[in-house]
Order: C-alpha cells, then structure tokens, then sequence
C-alpha cells in the first residue's frame, strides 16, 4: 500500500475525516478514563520544528508518549537541516529510521518534497499555508459540544492566513458555510477562494459574516514570520476584534474558537476567552486527542492488536 500523508485536510476523504474525529473523542474518553492504551511500542514519531510551538510540541510529543512510542525533537539549530542539507537527503534518511514525521515549518512546498521522498507518513504541524492538524481539533470540538456541523454556517474573522485555509478546506470537506470577513488585501489567497467558491464567501463587514452564524473563529494579527509587520497590520485590523457583542450578533448557540496563542486586547477583547461561549481551552486539550487519532490512522497497517 502506498504511504498516506496529512499535508492537508484534503489527503483524507470526508469520510476518513469523520472517523478520525469521532476516533479523537473516544480517545478523549478514554483518555480521561485513565486507560492505558500503548498500539505504537518501539514506534518513533519525528518532529522537525523550524517555528516556535507549545501545543503542537506538547500534544504530539505527549500522545506519542501514551501510545507506547517514542517522540524526536528535531530543530534546525541541533540538526544538519539547518546547515543546508537538501530536502531530498533528510527525507530519506529521517524516513529510514523513523516511522513518522511531523513538520512545522515556513514554505508549504517544503513539506510537498519531504514526502514526496519519505518512505513513511508526513503530517504537515504548520506551514504558511495550511493548519490541518488544527481544524482536526476544531472539527472534535464543534462536534463535541454542538453536533455535525454539516449545513452549519462558520465565520472566520480576520487575517486570511494559513487556519483560513484550512478552514476553506474544511468548509468543503464537513459540508458547511464559511464566511471570511478581512480587511481589504488581506482576504484568503483568491485561487482557493474561487474554487471552494461553492461553500466559501469573503466579505469586508464583521458584523454581516457574523449574523446567525454558529461558530466565530479568529486568529492573531500577525503570524509567525510577519512579527515585523505586527503594528501596520494593528491599524488594520483594529475593527476586526471579536468581543462578546460581536458574538450577540451570531446564532444563540454560537461557539467561539481560536487556535490560539490569542493576544487579549488585540484580535479578541480582554474578556473573550471567559465567555462561556468561548471553548478554546477544550479547543487546545483536543489536539492532543486529535492527532492521536491521526497517527493512529496513518500508521494503521503497523499496530498491532
Ligand atoms: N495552535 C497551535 O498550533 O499552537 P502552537 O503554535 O503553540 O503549537
Ligand atoms: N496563524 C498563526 C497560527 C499559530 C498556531 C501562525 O501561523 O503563526
């Protein structure tokens, strides 16, 4: 069988995606039940690190950790990867001793070529472009606390970065609608736009994307490798703040997201995440269970039962 990989929420099937989400919360359970559950003994995950991470490095290295298996912290500094040695030969290297990798890192092709020369699965923790592993969790949690979010309408506020994408991504594969609501030049990259156009939409006015909408998600202004634009893009997205009026505004049942780190004051106000509208904190627990679940599909021809 060929190697799967998770570069984006596209390398599943809709109905792969359901089984992982719901496999994510009978970990949570069982988790939470305290049972020990260990299918990846003598496994190895790899996770190469090029950005700054708490929770993708937590859950991974974490979950790994309770399936019985081991976790490599692999940064560009302590590795030959930052002193230049080409995609192709780390990939084939790595892939040889390992039984899968994990990278965060900046160009999204850079993931593209990792796996196109691993001989093990590849998850894509981050690139500029896509956040997969994070809509995995946010998938869990809507499921989680609403139900199928199938014919649900999903608002994304701000910057249409890479969890934008993403959230384009899973607009079409759960089946829901997402309206963008970003400030002029900073709308999500207009090819994936045009050909998700079927469920996506982008508009300039928070308040019109957030009416009867039942989920309102945002992310920082300024993601990592922008920090030097951090205060042109502040006057910019000034009126894109998520607050709790805002939420007023949305369907009585809304939930809000963020993938979080959040900075209080600037994309969301002070008081958002103590709404009790707000489920980051079960948002952040979940990709623990998540990419679990993910691995678990991934490696599913090597555990042993
Ligand atoms: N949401 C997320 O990916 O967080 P980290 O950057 O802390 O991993
Ligand atoms: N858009 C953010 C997400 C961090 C988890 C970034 O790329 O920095």
């Amino acid at each position: 069988m060929s190697v799967r990989h998770f570069l984006t929420l596209k390398d599943l099937s809709k109905s792969e995606l359901k089984q992982v989400i719901a496999r994510a919360t009978e970990l949570r359970k069982m988790q939470h039940a305290g049972d020990i559950y260990q299918p990846f003994v003598g496994r190895t995950l790899a996770m190469i690190f090029e950005k700054s991470s708490t929770r993708t490095r937590i859950s991974f290295e974490t979950g790994m950790g309770q399936f019985g298996g081991q976790a490599l912290f692999l940064s560009p500094q302590s590795t030959q990867l930052g002193r230049g040695e080409p995609i192709e030969d780390s990939a084939r290297v790595v892939s040889s001793m390992v039984d899968i990798v994990m990278i965060r890192t900046f160009e999204h092709e850079k993931v593209e070529k990792f796996a196109e020369y691993s001989s093990v699965p590849i998850i894509n923790a981050l690139t500029d472009d896509f956040h997969p592993c994070q809509l995995l969790a946010d998938m869990q949690t809507f499921h989680e606390h609403r139900g199928s979010i199938e014919g649900k309408t999903v608002t994304w506020v701000g910057d249409g970065n890479n969890m934008c994408a993403s959230f384009i991504h899973a607009a079409d594969q759960f089946g829901f609608e997402l309206r963008v609501a970003a400030p002029y030049g900073f709308e999500p990259n207009p090819h994936l736009v045009e050909k998700y156009k079927h469920c996506v939409s982008v508009m300039e006015s928070v308040e019109d994307a957030s009416k009867d909408s039942h989920l309102i998600v945002t992310d920082v202004w300024a993601s990592m490798g922008q920090e030097s634009e951090q205060n042109t893009r502040a006057k910019r997205f000034n009126p894109y703040q998520v607050t709790p009026a805002l939420l007023d505004k949305a369907a009585p049942d809304v939930l809000f997201m963020h993938c979080l780190p959040a900075h209080r004051g600037e994309e969301i106000s002070i008081d958002l995440l103590d709404d009790p509208r707000s489920v980051v904190w079960d948002e952040a627990e979940n990709r623990l269970h998540a990419q679990k679940a993910l691995m678990e599909f991934l490696l599913q021809d090597k555990i042993k039962l």
